[in-house]
């Protein structure tokens, strides 16, 4: 079956057969492959790493499915927003060729049991506050680079560490994909873009702003030459806990590859990462800092 084209112009493709066709058509046109996996609810963000792909050239096919394997039991999966007609509307707006969504069976079959494990990237920061997260991320991000076999895939700073779990897991399974990284996107007053954001009261959405404070207390820490990791992010706590926020899942100076805990960040590329809970509402950010100056 040929992708529909949709009203607005995009062509959508809810089965595997369908992208796989889209992208042989393209590849045969001579254009090399873009992608951008998101679970859609699409603001600036997400619209910036489309642009990242347009910009290259690429032929760029946008999937939106929310994951189920890696939400928690008592995460918010049947609450996730689902805007449809207005996610193909941003993607009709910024460029995009293809839309995956696919309805589940496409993406776990009947009898489905095969899952990507990944290793210790996936212990640190939020992987003990979410138990199969990224075992779950993996497994579907394998999956759709299976189906849609792109040239390059592109992803978000904002999820630091669900980065460095796909870099390595392509690495890992020799997966011929470019990974591409994009800087993340931020509200004028600093808050990180993130489809849960829409959950946010206007109270909590001001409090949830402490978290980007907290990193960049930390990030002028260093600049000012504290090398003292420990003294560092109790300076950050005190910036949250100054906000209200009593449910801090952590705040860390991780090394920026590896994601281990930093006591002396001089010289090294850190990642200053946070997670947070304001009301029902997690939210995650992160900094990545060079240290190379000494004091
Ligand atoms: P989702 O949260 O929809 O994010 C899709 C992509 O957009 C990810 O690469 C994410 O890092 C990026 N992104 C989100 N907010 C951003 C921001 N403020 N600035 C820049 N990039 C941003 O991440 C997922 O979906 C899923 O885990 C997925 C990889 C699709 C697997 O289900």
């Amino acid at each position: 079956m040929k992708p529909s084209v949709n009203s607005s112009g995009v062509a959508l493709a809810p089965t595997v057969a369908d992208v796989r066709n889209a992208v042989r058509a393209a590849r045969r046109a001579g254009r090399t492959i873009g992608f951008v996996p998101t679970m859609g609810a699409l603001h600036a963000g997400h619209v910036s790493l489309i642009q990242a792909a347009r910009s290259r050239g690429d032929y760029t096919v946008v999937s939106i499915y929310v994951n189920p394997t890696q939400f928690g039991p008592r995460e918010d999966f049947s609450k996730y927003p689902r805007p449809m007609a207005a996610d193909t509307a941003a993607c009709e707006k910024s460029g995009v060729d293809l839309i995956f969504a696919p309805p589940t069976p496409e993406i776990y079959p009947p009898g489905d049991q095969t899952r990507v494990r990944p290793g210790q990237l996936a212990d640190a920061l939020c992987g003990p506050f979410r138990p199969g997260h990224f075992e779950g991320v993996c497994t579907v991000v394998a999956r759709l680079f299976n189906i849609v076999q792109p040239d390059a895939a592109y992803f978000g700073q904002k999820d630091a560490q669900q980065l460095a779990i796909i870099r390595r897991m392509t690495l890992d399974l020799r997966l011929p994909i470019e990974i591409v990284v994009c800087p993340t996107t931020r509200e004028p007053d600093g808050l990180a873009m993130s489809s849960r954001n829409a959950y946010l009261s206007p109270t909590d959405r001001e409090r949830g702003l402490c978290l980007y404070r907290a990193l960049c207390t930390g990030r002028d820490a260093l600049a000012a030459g504290e090398r003292s990791t420990g003294r560092i992010t109790a300076k950050m706590q005190a910036v949250v806990a100054s906000a209200g926020i009593m449910h801090v899942d952590y705040l860390s100076i991780v090394d920026a590859e590896t994601l281990e805990p930093v006591d002396d960040p001089a010289g090294r590329r850190v990642l200053i990462a946070g997670a947070i809970r304001v009301g029902a509402t997690r939210l995650i950010d992160n900094i990545v800092v060079d240290v190379t100056g000494s004091s």
